[in-house]
């Protein structure tokens, strides 16, 4: 059943090259050169006229969230707001008939999330849903939605689920954004072919798990860990701080990098290990600073770096090489290596990583 994996999370992660392809699936046709989802079609006036959409979500899916925000507001120029579902549905919230709200959701079984939903529902919002699971509680509340079609996902850790959202979300943006005619012809075109790519530079990727087990070697004694990142790799940052604090039970934070100097700096010493998500990407420049920084109080830097990154290898003790893809996609991309790192520090520190201490796969009370 684990497919001669040693835990569901491994096997999970590993099948990441053909649950994004699985979520593409009939979606995405490069031949003839068209995006179709069939529970946008519907919706398609309202997605090109909304004043705005409203994403809720808890956890590893709010953080899909957050790249969404990123997606839609670059591709489709709409305001965008994340909420955690469990603060949304409980502050009276303003929402509007013109309003789209999109409630992600791995199970469709989130308490707090169903509860959001109603709350939007009931003020006249369009419910857009994106599950993995078929006929659940929140596919089954929503107007129209996408499913991820993942596949199941058995490990509490959120991996696949997680990789699957995001690409759903970003053929969403694609096609909203083409639609309202903020993303031309040429960019759809090119920006098709380059998720087409994905799964093969995912699996690249994974290639890359050796030579991580051989770092969580060195830090799985650890006692924290701080992840930064920038712009799209910002949320890759919050997602690789939950993977590890979840299943290794290391304290962890992921901050947006430019936050860093307003109050986590005063935690950088020798003994602080420092994920820095640095890709080849509009804030590459600035990322570089911060790791100066980090370094300059002798932080212990490990870099995510665009394969060819020949400045950051000069000044991080651990580096991570993963394949260049166009900025928009990179998270899929660059939160492998994180998914891999905190799997392996897990169980070299015993963990249970399958059923980590406390936590369900489906959160089902508020
Ligand atoms: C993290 C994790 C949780 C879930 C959260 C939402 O790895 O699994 O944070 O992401 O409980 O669950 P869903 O997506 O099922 O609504």
């Amino acid at each position: 059943e684990k497919g001669g994996y040693e835990h569901f999370m491994m096997k999970e992660i590993f099948e990441q090259p053909r649950s994004i392809l699985d979520s593409m699936r009939g979606r995405l046709e490069l031949e003839a050169g068209h995006l179709n989802m069939g529970g946008v079609r519907a919706y398609e006036r309202k997605f090109v006229t909304a004043d705005r959409i409203i994403i809720v979500a808890c956890g590893t899916s709010w953080h899909a969230g957050l790249v969404a925000e990123y997606l839609l507001e670059d591709l489709a120029r709409i305001p965008v707001e994340v909420e955690y579902a469990s603060e949304f549905r409980y502050r009276n919230p303003i929402i509007t008939e013109r309003d789209i709200v999109i409630a992600i959701s791995q199970s469709g079984e989130t308490a707090d999330t169903l509860a959001a939903i109603e709350l939007a529902k009931s003020k006249g919002a369009t419910i857009f849903g994106i599950c993995n699971v078929v006929g659940s509680s929140i596919a089954r509340a929503t107007d129209a939605g996408a499913y991820t079609h993942a596949g199941p996902e058995i490990g509490v850790a959120s991996t696949k689920a997680f990789t699957a959202q995001v690409t759903v979300l970003t053929l969403l943006a694609m096609i909203v954004g083409h639609k309202r005619g903020t993303l031309s012809d040429t960019k759809l075109r090119e920006l098709m072919m380059e998720l087409s790519n994905i799964p093969s530079k995912v699996e690249k990727a994974l290639l890359l798990n050796t030579e991580i087990e051989q770092m969580a070697e060195i830090f799985k004694d650890v006692s924290n860990f701080l992840y930064l990142g920038r712009g799209y790799n910002f949320p890759v940052a919050l997602e690789g701080a939950l993977k590890l604090k979840e299943i290794s039970y290391i304290h962890a934070e992921g901050y947006p990098a430019a936050e860093m100097k307003h109050g986590p700096i005063a935690l950088i010493d020798e003994n602080m290990p420092v994920v820095v998500i640095a890709t080849k990407d509009s804030s590459y420049e600035k990322v570089v600073s911060n790791i100066q920084e980090v370094k300059a109080r002798k932080g212990r830097i490990i870099a995510v770096v665009t394969e060819g990154d020949d400045v950051i290898p000069q000044m991080a003790e651990f580096v991570i090489e993963v394949p260049a893809t166009s900025e928009v996609l990179t998270p899929l991309v660059s939160v492998v290596p994180l998914q891999l790192l905190s799997y392996h520090i897990a169980v070299l520190r015993g963990c249970n990583v399958d059923q980590p201490r406390n936590l369900a796969k489906s959160v089902t009370v508020e």
